[in-house]
């Protein structure tokens, strides 16, 4: 386990994430009842921009700091506005105090009657954070690997939430374990929504992960994909990521009409090129 996401935290794949996960969360709110968020590969929680880590890779220059400091039409200042207010404030260069992990992310966005439950294998990641969360009587974190702690937590007595499936794809076979997932998830809680993420990197292979996902047989499984055009490489990420997709199962109804609006203007910010280019599209049809 080499992988820190403090190297890309912020970064155009964090906030094409982060932007969709908020805008999922501020819907599964509107209803009073109670949700469980289950994030299976948490990360530290919140993510020093002047720290180390960002100092080397300071890949949110082209991420976050691009969005801060643009000007938004309405309808997106609107529906970035929950993101951003659990982004916090930022300084001239558009660099976040602290930028906002998934688990933080939750944290700012879910209400008292709402649980969180997270994994994190990695120790000192682990550590960082349960410090950054601080004492919450809605946390649960534990070092489970993220799989096994994911069949266990579903269904959640709840019924309603929210599943974020995050790993750091260091394994060659880690897309696979994200189908087995979803598809043992599915099984037991059909009607949960479910947040799959991954970089693309190879065409094939991706076309190959979206038949597979879609061979499941589920109904609404929503596809959104970023990519931002060819991008330098820098001294940590010798062929930088430029594409990132997520598979949304079960979306809110109105969460593909909010990607169809912000997609486009997050692709034209972020496209360092102007080659960016994005995909808003059901994978499998709506019921
Ligand atoms: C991409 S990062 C998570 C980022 C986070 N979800 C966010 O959006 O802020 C992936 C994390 O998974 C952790 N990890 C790696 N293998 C794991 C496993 N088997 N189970 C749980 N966590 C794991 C890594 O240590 C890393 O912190």
């Amino acid at each position: 386990m080499n992988y820190r996401h403090g190297f890309h935290a912020g970064n155009f794949a964090d906030v094409f994430k982060h932007a969709i996960l908020a805008r999922i969360l501020v819907y599964l709110t509107k209803k009073d009842a109670p949700l469980r968020y289950i994030d299976t590969h948490a990360g530290a929680g919140r993510y020093d921009l002047a720290g180390e880590a960002a100092q080397r890779s300071p890949e949110w220059r082209d991420g976050i700091a691009r969005v801060v400091k643009a000007r938004q039409p309405a309808e997106i200042a609107t529906l970035l506005r929950p993101y951003l207010d659990a982004v916090g404030p930022w300084d001239d260069e558009g660099r976040p105090l602290s930028y906002p992990g998934s688990p933080a992310l939750a944290q700012a966005l879910l209400r008292p009657q709402d649980r969180i439950a997270l994994s994190e294998a990695h120790p000192e990641e682990r550590a960082a954070l349960v410090a950054a969360l601080g004492r919450d009587a809605r946390l649960s974190i534990v070092g489970t690997d993220g799989y096994v702690a994911l069949n266990a937590y579903v269904p959640p007595k709840e019924r309603r939430g929210l599943v974020l499936v995050d790993p750091p794809y260091e394994a060659p076979d880690e897309a696979r374990q994200v189908e087995t997932a979803l598809a043992h998830a599915l099984a037991k809680w059909p009607r949960g929504t479910y947040v799959l993420w991954r970089p693309i990197k190879d065409a094939r292979e991706d076309a190959r992960f979206l038949n597979s996902i879609a061979a499941l047989g589920a109904p609404n499984l929503l596809r959104l994909e970023i990519d931002v055009g060819p991008v330098a490489p820098g001294p940590h990420s010798p062929a930088p990521l430029r594409r990132a997709g997520l598979i949304v199962a079960n979306p809110p109804y109105g969460l593909i009409e909010e990607a169809r609006a912000l997609m486009p203007w997050l692709t034209d910010l972020l496209a360092r090129t102007g080659e960016g280019a994005h995909v808003v599209a059901w994978l499998t049809p709506p019921v």
